[in-house]
């Protein structure tokens, strides 16, 4: 099997890999939504846990993904796009797959510095990063919210591409990122 992402075509295990990160971050979106509507604080404590689980598998394939991407060939694009267009969508993958590795981490410090614990099923608890700091708190969540409001931009510029290749250019760039063979 092959491995690693090459010139020619990506591994599966980026193929797959890319749909577990996707399936991952919008179920995550979807229990912050559910735990924004929940009725009783025992519900909203359980899908909390819940979504700090998917998280952590979410940073840990995150880290694998990251240090993949960059460290292999990325695929020549599907049909002849534009130059700076090829640069910009490459550069957005990289920067979606590196936000997927900090924004976690600054989740992570953020609760530290609010002196929150990260609950896990099972009353489990992720450890602390740094101790309680309120100044500490504000500035990693400001930079959280100026981050993660980039990621979202990212992600709807990369989806908007992807349909783009897909339904007005009709090439298979999508259909290569659900697995197909194509000849280059
Ligand atoms: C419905 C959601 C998504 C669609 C339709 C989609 C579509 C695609 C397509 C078609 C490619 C191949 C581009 C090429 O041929 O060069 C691709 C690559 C990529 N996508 Fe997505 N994507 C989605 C969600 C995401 C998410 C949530 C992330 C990360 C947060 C992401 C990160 C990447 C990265 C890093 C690549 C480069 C290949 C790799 O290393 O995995 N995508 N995506």
């Amino acid at each position: 099997m092959q491995l690693r992402d090459n010139g020619l075509r990506f591994s599966p295990i980026t193929v797959m890999l890319h749909w577990i990160v996707a399936a991952l971050l919008f179920s995550i979106i979807g229990l912050a939504i559910a735990i924004s509507q929940a009725a009783d604080e025992s519900r909203q404590m359980e899908l909390t846990q819940m979504q700090n689980l998917l998280g952590i598998f979410l940073f840990l394939v995150s880290i694998y993904r990251f240090w993949a991407r960059v460290t292999s060939y990325h695929p020549l694009p599907v049909g002849t796009p534009n130059p700076i267009e090829v640069i910009i969508s490459r550069s957005v993958a990289v920067a979606l797959a590196l936000a997927m590795v900090l924004l976690p981490i600054a989740a992570w410090l953020a609760k530290s510095a609010a002196g929150e614990a990260i609950a896990l099923p099972g009353g489990l608890a992720l450890p602390a990063l740094v101790e309680p700091n309120a100044q500490l708190q504000r500035v990693i969540e400001i930079l959280f919210n100026v981050g993660a409001t980039a990621f979202l931009a990212g992600l709807a510029l990369h989806i908007f591409g992807a349909l783009k290749n897909h339904l007005v250019l009709k090439n298979d760039s999508l259909k290569r990122m659900l697995g197909k063979q194509v000849e280059l």
